[in-house]
């Protein structure tokens, strides 16, 4: 779905409330229901997803599946209410010519995925998406996928709206990742599932991992060796026969992440999270906010999908302010926007850096953040990579003008969610521009935050 139209935009104040207690789910994680989505639909045969999260981005995914071949159906819902889908595969190598363009929406990740897919296919997609996404770069993922042989033509600066011929059969690459991305690292895998021989992906830095855990899950032959300048080496033997499994998705550390600033900076909170995937190339948030002081404890530790989940319990913190490490991004490159929230009610100053990637996310979340931030009353200022934040020592924020103008969104879902965290956390509320991104990944998000505080 897109939300580029202006006319229909959905305003909201976030108010000034008081503690956050008791227990919330948040909803299946983002990569990984993407991932199980693609992967199900190359299985031969039927899988089995529960936990799927069902925001616009992953339906995107679903729709694209289905658009090349795969059943791709929703059975129920789960005990926990995230979805119950059930996915038949095509099998690696039996993705069908879709019909029409494939409407990404706003998602990065379907967009950046599915073209490492069609790119080892015999087939040709067109692929389009919303006003935010059709900015964001893909000459990242068409540089290593035309080397394996696939053509695309893109709009000017490289971008969306698309058109990628696959070449079948595709060239195996060795690609050393040039910037920190689980998406292109996936885009050139997931295009190997179906290249013959050995396609190998050299990560200087590591990045989320869902793919590599998930495409061994379903059988394919992955091997990962660290190299001699300490690189992770990733190689996957393509013409891969994947087995249909049957997933549990577990929760987004990077939904969650709102909730555990939210209840870290509000007085007298106290907030169980159950079920927050706590994959350590993901976890460092809650890394970060423990060094500032943040009282987050985990409990019953446990594998959910092959991946470590617990719950987490988290107490209002008297926040400090600290430099951020920049080894640390890419394990936390969603949540700098929940940080700077953070951040902005701590005591003294938090310096990030390193940030470059922010700036083409959904929005360039440097730029959007220190805007909104500045409106609501808080101390920032903007570097080239990173952001400066001094904090008020737990003093609530001003909150946005009634007369005034509202928080820009940019379309962007986690500016949305931060803002409206940080209304909360502030005397007089957030008025955010436009709250309808928010579904694009945590549809639940505002019934969730108005049912704790209520
Ligand atoms: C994602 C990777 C990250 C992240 C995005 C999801 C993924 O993007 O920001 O929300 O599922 O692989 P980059 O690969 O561009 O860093």
């Amino acid at each position: 779905m897109s939300h580029s139209d202006p006319t229909a935009m959905r305003p909201r104040r976030f108010l000034p409330a008081g503690p956050l207690r008791g227990r919330i789910r948040v909803p299946g994680d983002k990569s990984i229901s993407h991932r199980a989505i693609m992967l199900s639909a190359l299985a031969v045969g039927e899988s089995k997803v529960t936990g799927l999260l069902e925001g616009e981005d992953v339906l995107a995914t679903a729709a694209a599946m289905r658009a090349m071949g795969a059943e791709v159906e929703r059975t129920g819902a789960d005990e926990h209410g995230g979805g119950a889908w059930t996915v038949h595969g095509v099998g690696v190598g039996g993705l069908l010519q879709p019909q029409a363009a494939l409407d990404m929406g706003n998602s990065g990740t379907s967009t950046r995925l599915l073209m490492g897919l069609v790119a080892s296919h015999a087939i040709t997609a067109s692929f389009v998406g919303d006003a935010s996404l059709s900015k964001r770069p893909m000459q990242r993922v068409i540089e290593p996928l035309s080397r394996m042989g696939a053509d695309f033509t893109a709009s000017p600066g490289q971008t969306l709206p698309l058109m990628l011929r696959g070449a079948a059969p595709a060239v195996p690459i060795e690609y050393r990742l040039p910037v920190a991305s689980a998406q292109v690292k996936s885009a050139v895998l997931l295009a190997g599932l179906n290249t013959p021989g050995m396609t190998t992906v050299i990560e200087p830095v590591p990045t989320r991992d869902h793919s590599e855990r998930m495409l061994r899950g379903f059988g394919a032959e992955l091997t990962v060796e660290e190299g001699v300048d300490g690189a992770r080496i990733i190689a996957i033997r393509g013409e891969a026969e994947l087995r249909p499994q049957v997933i549990e998705v577990p929760g987004d550390p990077s939904s969650a992440a709102f909730f555990i600033v939210a209840a870290l900076i509000l007085p007298g909170s106290e907030l169980t999270i159950e079920n927050v995937g706590l994959n350590p190339t993901r976890a460092g948030l809650i890394a970060v906010l423990r060094q500032m002081g943040g009282d987050i404890a985990e409990t019953n530790p446990r594998l959910v999908g092959g991946e470590p989940v617990a719950d987490l319990v988290v107490k209002h913190s008297a926040l400090r302010g600290i430099a951020v490490d920049p080894a640390v991004v890419p394990s936390m490159v969603d949540e700098f926007p929940a940080l700077f929230v953070a951040a902005a009610l701590a005591e003294g100053r938090t310096v990030t850096s390193g940030l470059e990637e922010l700036r083409v996310k959904e929005s360039d979340r440097i730029a959007g953040m220190a805007a909104a931030l500045a409106l609501a009353g808080a101390r920032v200022k903007e570097t080239e990579d990173g952001l400066i934040v001094d904090g008020t020592g737990g003093e609530p924020l001003e909150g946005t003008d009634h007369r005034g103008a509202p928080v820009a969104t940019h379309l962007d879902h986690r500016i949305a969610m931060s803002m409206a965290v940080a209304g909360r956390a502030s005397y007089h509320g957030v008025e955010v521009d436009d709250t309808r991104p928010i579904a694009t990944s945590f549809p639940q998000f505002e019934a969730l935050l108005d049912g704790l505080t209520a």
